[in-house]
């Protein structure tokens, strides 16, 4: 049986953007004490971290979401297997200039057992409608390393059903590293490599849409001249190099509320399936595709030593409740203990409780979080952010609790395996069904 794709185009409309220039005074607030205490410290948003590039953002300049008729034509790797139009209904869908192939052009068999994030129940669900877990400070696997976060690799994260990926970044000689506090410490190598190794991965999981948030761990550094030393612009080029480019979803708007984001079928048909966010020193005059996180996300309280992990609202300051309800959120469940190294203050991860803390149920779980917040917000968290994802109640816990609080069944293998990334020959059944749904969704 041949592989045929559907190449569909258009989504004719539904996200062609009003520009939108955001400006929420509401969510920052200029007052506030900062204190670095930990290894993810970070201070509440302050006008003066990034005054190069607050409050000017347009998206004028990008107000076609589906990029430009070029921005995907230079990933071509191979041919397309074979390529069918959809005509159906009154209206026939039909292939448009470049700006759509991405995902089915580039040759890549679905690797995934399951579309939609591995969970077909997702595709006609909206990207802010579908909690997901986050691997905290993804890159930091270093065994024996106090400033590690995780046991495994970003590429077995993401097969494990990781679906956003966070991590704190250093700049050295020029260079951006995903360095622990200090590039003495933990350094995990450049955000290049890092970000290649996630753009292959991507590459070959046309069915998957993934977030990035990038912790922008020197924001408070300076230039020469005063202005910040990192910004979103330092990391376009890593972004370039490592291939992801043609696969980044461009947001209409620099705020999206619950309402703006798009279905993930839309985001897969149109092959933009990696959403960026950076904390910090965003631009989106330059890097428009670079949103900033908490325009758009807020999060509960970060580097918790608290084992009761409060749902309330963190970073951002000052958010009202209305403007809170209208973002996604995250919900930091990552358990720190305070240790000292030669004479750093640092926070870093207590494995000894994750059993608890990555569990179920019970004081302390991510379970027992996840319904917190569920219940203090009327939804439960989009992004559940945790260290070791793999270890937990039963390895696999953490995703079992994402599965719950998205109402569908987890029943992937976990963790560390790659059972997700077990080539299919042929498409199943179920990425059939997938195709033939997101065509439907299409044309009605
Ligand atoms: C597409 O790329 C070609 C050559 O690289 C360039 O001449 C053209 O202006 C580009 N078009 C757009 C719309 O960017
Ligand atoms: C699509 O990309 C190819 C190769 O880069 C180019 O020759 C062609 O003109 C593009 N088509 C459109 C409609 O831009
Ligand atoms: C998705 O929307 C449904 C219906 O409004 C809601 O019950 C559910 O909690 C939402 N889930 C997430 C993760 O937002
Ligand atoms: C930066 O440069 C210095 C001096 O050449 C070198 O000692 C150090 O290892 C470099 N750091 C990194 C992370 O490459
Ligand atoms: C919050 O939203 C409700 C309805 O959604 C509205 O009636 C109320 O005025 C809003 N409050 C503020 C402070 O914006
Ligand atoms: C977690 O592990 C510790 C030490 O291995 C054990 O004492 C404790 O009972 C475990 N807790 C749960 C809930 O499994
Ligand atoms: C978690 O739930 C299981 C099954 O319902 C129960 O046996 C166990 O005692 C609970 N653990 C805690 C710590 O509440
Ligand atoms: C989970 O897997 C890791 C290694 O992948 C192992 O060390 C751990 O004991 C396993 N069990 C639990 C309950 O997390
Ligand atoms: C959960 O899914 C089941 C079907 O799988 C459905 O009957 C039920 O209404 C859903 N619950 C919520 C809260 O959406």
């Amino acid at each position: 049986m041949f592989f045929r794709i559907l190449l569909l185009v258009g989504l004719v409309g539904a996200l062609s953007s009003s520009p939108s220039p955001s400006s929420f005074p509401s969510i920052m607030t200029l007052s506030g004490s900062h204190s670095l205490s930990g290894a993810d410290a970070a201070s509440t948003p302050r006008l003066s971290d990034f005054t190069a590039s607050i409050l000017t953002g347009t998206m004028s300049r990008f107000a076609s979401p589906t990029g430009t008729a070029n921005d995907t034509a230079s990933t071509t790797s191979s041919k397309p297997k074979s390529l069918t139009s959809l005509i159906g209904g009154t209206r026939q869908i039909t292939p448009t200039g470049n700006s759509t192939a991405s995902a089915t052009t580039t040759g890549a068999l679905p690797f995934n057992t399951q579309p939609c994030n591995n969970y077909p129940e997702f595709c006609t669900r909206k990207y802010s409608n579908i909690t997901e877990v986050c691997a905290h400070n993804s890159p930091f696997t270093r065994k024996n390393n106090v400033g590690a976060n995780q046991d495994f690799g970003v590429t077995r994260q993401l097969n494990d059903g990781v679906r956003m990926l966070q991590g704190q970044t250093h700049l050295v000689n020029g260079t951006l590293y995903y360095c622990h506090t200090s590039c003495d410490l933990l350094n995990a190598g450049t955000v290049e490599s890092y970000l290649r190794e996630v753009g292959d991965w991507v590459r070959d999981h046309p069915f998957d849409v993934i977030t990035i948030l990038i912790g922008n761990g020197d924001y408070e550094q300076k230039d020469a001249d005063g202005n910040p030393l990192v910004t979103s612009k330092n990391y376009v080029e890593p972004f370039e190099k490592a291939g992801l480019m043609p696969y980044i979803y461009q947001p209409p708007k620099t705020a999206m509320t619950l309402e703006d984001w798009p279905t993930l079928s839309e985001l897969l048909i149109k092959g933009k399936r990696v959403i960026v966010f950076i904390d910090y020193n965003f631009d989106t005059d330059a890097v428009p595709w670079m949103l900033w996180e908490f325009y758009n996300m807020w999060e509960t309280p970060y580097s918790p030593t608290d084992i009761n992990f409060p749902c309330t609202v963190s970073r951002p300051e000052g958010l009202s409740r209305n403007k809170s309800e209208s973002m996604l959120y995250m919900a930091n469940h990552n358990l720190n203990v305070k240790i000292d190294i030669a004479g750093m203050n640092l926070l870093v991860p207590n494995t000894v409780d994750l059993n608890v803390t990555n569990g179920l149920n019970g004081t302390g779980s991510l379970g027992l979080m996840a319904n917190q917040c569920t219940s203090d917000w009327g939804r439960p968290p989009n992004f559940l952010l945790v260290d070791y994802y793999n270890a937990g109640s039963f390895n696999g816990s953490v995703f079992e609790v994402a599965a719950r609080a998205n109402n569908v069944t987890y029943n992937c293998k976990c963790c560390g395996e790659a059972s997700l990334a077990s080539g299919l020959t042929t498409p199943s059944s179920v990425v059939m069904g997938l195709v033939t749904m997101l065509a439907v969704q299409l044309m009605l």
